[in-house]
């Protein structure tokens, strides 16, 4: 019907395309809000830098914790340790004036996202612990630009980003631990909104109205309800009217029981990575220090992501149908450590060889081998061909590689080796019963985890 009309009318059609994407009304319930489309760029891009900056930097003790494991669950070690260190009755906001960011260059962090691969950047714009890095006007002398760096590092994050293709997106906590206001709503049980009203969802607003995010990665919901936190309606505006409404994604956690069940994509947990296909589109936001998302100083290498298991997490998260978000932790004066500048880089230079395998590509009908072990698939997405990539992260010892969920087209089938600088080498490949055996050629390569382009095969 609409291509008829397209025809004969492509002007009008257009328009009327257009304006129904544009009328679309969300309304405040989770049955609307989960009807909306995923916007496409999400999907494609895979892969996200996830960015916990803040005050806990400073400490960069256990983790971006610190505050609520020393001072809420009186955690006797930090105890002991404030003692040790510091002066008596020092109070977190005396770390502070120390977070300093002077060495903060965001068009440095924004060229290291780049040749990491990463698509889209998700900063901290405030974590639990309530500092906000933008100048809130809400946030009176707990914000970047009153105290410590006295800058707009949400805002000089954003413009360094918007000069590269990536988009930029921020995570916000709707929780602050030791907010008076919210710890007034929490003793009168939530039936009073003191928190949300005058803190949470204007500041939200703000950060929407200034500084445009393409993510909001919502977080710290889960002490109260959706109703108390009004996410709902604050999500229905985000999408109706706010000037992001088209391309804007958000995640699942926007209140108590909320989390793996509504909003825009799920992240279910930490760290999530289903060994299964999902219903719905997932992402696995992770840590390069296995242990923190703020920077820890007494992290050593034993602490940090191995280049393998970050190749591993990310193939599995990506032909199980997820995108990855790998988070960095820089430090109060605004350097990214250099080892997770290294594994960034190194995941960068991976995807510049098999990129091709990751970006714009779907779930295959197979997301792992059916024989082998540590043989992942995944499949162009916008490709007409019955091709696949299948990336295995175990070179077999008689260089033959057994593949039991594929088999040939005929003789059309082929099937390439994606080499370390991009480019493919043609294999033999044989068969055995209706499985495929490739011909590997013995190689060098400094790159671990490998692609066959496969071309032509059918799955079995
Ligand atoms: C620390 O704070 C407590 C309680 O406010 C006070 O009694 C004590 O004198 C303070 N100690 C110092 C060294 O300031
Ligand atoms: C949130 O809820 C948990 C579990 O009920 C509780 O232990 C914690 O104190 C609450 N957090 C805050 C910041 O009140
Ligand atoms: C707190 O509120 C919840 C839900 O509104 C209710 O189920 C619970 O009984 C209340 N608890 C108290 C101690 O009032
Ligand atoms: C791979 O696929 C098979 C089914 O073909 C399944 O049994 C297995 O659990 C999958 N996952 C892994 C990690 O091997
Ligand atoms: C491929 O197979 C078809 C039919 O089985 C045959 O006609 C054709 O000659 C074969 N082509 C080559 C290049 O072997």
């Amino acid at each position: 019907m609409l291509g008829k009309y397209c025809l004969l009318l492509i002007f009008s059609c257009l328009f009327a395309v257009r304006s129904s994407v544009h009328s679309r009304r969300y309304k405040p319930t989770w049955e609307s809000i989960d009807s909306r489309p995923l916007p496409e760029w999400y999907d494609n891009s895979k892969i996200g830098i996830f960015i916990h900056w803040g005050v806990f930097s400073v400490p960069a003790k256990q983790s971006e914790w610190f505050w609520w494991d020393w001072k809420g669950l009186n955690n006797q070690k930090l105890i002991d340790y404030m003692s040790l260190y510091y002066k008596p009755n020092f109070s977190y906001a005396e770390f502070a004036p120390s977070f300093t960011a002077k060495h903060y260059n965001p068009d440095y962090w924004a060229s290291v996202f780049k040749a990491a691969g990463a698509r889209y950047v998700v900063l901290t714009s405030k974590h639990h612990e309530g500092f906000t890095l933008w100048p809130s006007k809400t946030s009176w002398n707990w914000n970047a630009m009153d105290i410590g760096p006295k800058r707009d590092l949400v805002g000089e994050l954003a413009t360094a980003i918007r000069k590269t293709d990536i988009r930029f997106g921020l995570y916000h906590s709707l929780y602050e631990w030791f907010n008076p206001l919210f710890l007034s709503d929490q003793a009168n049980n939530f039936s009073t909104q003191l928190f949300p009203k005058t803190k949470t969802i204007p500041e939200l607003y703000d950060l929407v109205n200034t500084y445009k995010p393409e993510i909001i990665w919502s977080d710290g919901d889960w002490n109260a309800t959706d109703e108390y936190w009004t996410s709902k309606e604050w999500i229905a505006w985000l999408y109706n009217e706010s000037p992001v409404k088209d391309t804007v994604v958000i995640n699942d956690r926007w209140g108590s029981g909320i989390i793996c069940n509504h909003g825009g994509y799920l992240t279910c947990s930490d760290r999530f990575l289903p060994g299964s296909l999902q219903q719905r589109k997932w992402e696995n936001a992770m840590t390069l220090d296995r242990h923190s998302w703020g920077y820890v100083k007494q992290s050593t290498t034993a602490d940090y992501l191995t280049y393998k298991e970050i190749i591993a997490t990310l193939v599995k998260t990506i032909s199980y149908g997820g995108n990855l978000l790998i988070n960095v932790g820089p430090t109060a004066e605004g350097t990214l450590p250099p080892i997770m500048e290294e594994r960034l880089r190194q995941m960068g230079n991976w995807l510049k060889a098999n990129g091709e395998a990751i970006y714009n590509t779907q779930p295959w009908v197979y997301q792992n081998d059916t024989l082998t072990k540590d043989v992942y698939y995944t499949e162009p997405k916008y490709s007409e061909e019955s091709s696949a990539y299948a990336i295995f992260l175990d070179w077999p010892a008689n260089n033959h590689l057994e593949l039991g969920a594929v088999s040939a087209n005929g003789n059309k089938t082929e099937i390439n080796f994606i080499g370390a600088d991009g480019s493919y080498t043609p294999l033999v490949w044989s068969k055995r019963g209706s499985h495929i055996i490739v011909h590997l050629n013995p190689i060098i390569s400094d790159l671990w985890g490998w692609v066959l382009v496969l071309s032509h095969v059918v799955p079995i």
